[in-house]
């Protein structure tokens, strides 16, 4: 443990360094917390400047446009005129990181960079579109992931003295729409710049094999972490016979120690019943939420997003009616095989996707089959969108 001295003079230590370096006179240093990303968007990315010497690159591609490129050190950014810099100096996992990550700014500008970030903020992305869920369902995902790590939220549970760790499980038959959920809470928590990992039956067997698997569940500020598709680390134990497996991923999911707070996001499609009672217990799976095929009302409402065009050529009742059973994803695929068929006989044909849709299923249901014929070639109604890898 550093004490509350060596904590503020370190913290001091950065910003005076800091100012120095990039000639910041009467520094102010902010959190700029969610508008970390539309600032940084709109800022243009200037010099880095080493802290007493030290400045560790980061090379993150993917995350180029509002990382500063850094681990440690810092850089300059200019918005508007404004010159700030990003201090990134979080040498102690173990301890919080705010008085090691910040921005530092001018006094005299401090005012006007919080009105250039009100409307940063309002022109940045449009928040991502949500899969089609039923209210109820949707806000009770949000209030268990995104509105959970809040941080009001997140300071209450702590006074009362509970736990700021929550499990939720997204179950249900393939395609309708656990792992698009997934994306779309992934997305919100990339918004508002909170961590946020993935871990897949690959990233996992390889973080077991290099024993590195606490660092593959943890994250060091509040975030979410997706199992998607775990389903070895789920299954009932006395069916699969794969004890040491489950041992260790639940392990590794006790010791998690978190310092902000933290959700474990799984996906499966297999049934509650299959799913080991040990994952059960409050404090791994804490909400459980069923996607199921679509309800006529669903349908309709997913074939109210497609394109105008579409929908004006289709008599949407009948569409709904003759959807019944399907998953989203093939409901999905319907238009898929509408807009091929177009471009190829200029004609939305509903009659038509529908028995192709059906002899594609048939085909891909028949395993002992040589040769498919697979409507325009081999289509996978239920391929994968993986969501990108691993990211902070
Ligand atoms: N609720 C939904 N709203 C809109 N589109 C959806 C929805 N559910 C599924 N889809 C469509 O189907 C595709 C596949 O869905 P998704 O990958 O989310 O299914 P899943 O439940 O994760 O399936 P699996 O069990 O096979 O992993 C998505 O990319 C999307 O196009
Ligand atoms: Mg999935």
């Amino acid at each position: 443990m550093r004490s509350l001295q060596t904590y503020s003079a370190d913290h001091r230590f950065l910003v005076e360094q800091v100012s120095q370096a990039a000639g910041l006179v009467d520094p102010v240093v902010v959190d700029l917390d969610e508008f970390y990303e539309p600032v940084l968007r709109h800022a243009k990315k200037k010099a880095l400047i080493p802290i007493d010497g030290v400045l560790v690159r980061d090379w993150d591609p993917d995350n180029r446009r509002i990382y500063p490129g850094i681990q440690l050190g810092s850089r300059l950014y200019d918005l508007d005129g404004i010159r700030f810099a990003r201090v990134r100096f979080a040498y102690d996992n173990h301890q919080n990181g705010w008085g090691f990550d910040f921005i530092v700014v001018e006094r005299k500008n401090y005012s006007r960079l919080y009105k250039v970030a009100l409307t940063s903020r309002r022109d940045s992305e449009p928040p991502s579109q949500a899969p089609v869920m039923k209210k109820d369902q949707m806000d009770l995902l949000w209030q268990n992931t995104i509105g959970y790590l809040d941080r009001s939220n997140l300071r209450r549970i702590k006074e009362y003295g509970g736990r700021a760790k929550r499990g939720v499980l997204l179950m249900g038959p393939p395609g309708n729409g656990k792992t698009s959920a997934c994306r779309y809470i992934w997305q919100e928590c990339r918004r508002r710049r909170w961590e946020w990992r993935l871990v897949t039956p690959d990233s996992y067997r390889q973080a077991r094999s290099s024993d590195s698997i606490e660092e593959l569940f943890s994250v060091d500020r509040r975030g979410i972490v997706f199992f998607d598709d775990m389903d070895i680390a789920l299954r009932d134990r006395d069916t699969v016979h794969e004890t040491e497996d489950q041992a260790v991923f639940l392990s590794a999911l006790d010791g998690i120690s978190v310092n902000e707070g933290v959700v474990f996001v799984f996906t499966t499609n297999c049934s509650l019943d299959l799913i080991d009672r040990a994952f059960k217990r409050p404090g791994r799976i804490d909400l459980v939420l069923h996607f199921d095929a679509p309800t006529a009302e669903l349908r309709r409402e997913l074939l109210e997003r497609w394109h105008p065009d579409i929908r004006n050529a289709l008599d949407i009742n009948k569409a709904v009616s003759s959807t019944d059973g399907l998953s989203f994803a093939e409901v999905e695929e319907l238009k898929n095989l509408l807009i091929m068929h177009f471009m190829d006989k200029n004609e939305w044909n509903w009659d038509w996707a529908i028995r192709q849709l059906d002899i594609n299923r048939h085909d891909l249901a028949s395993t002992n089959k040589r040769k498919r014929h697979v409507g325009f070639g081999a289509i996978d109604a239920h391929s994968k969108e993986e969501i990108p890898f691993n990211g902070h």
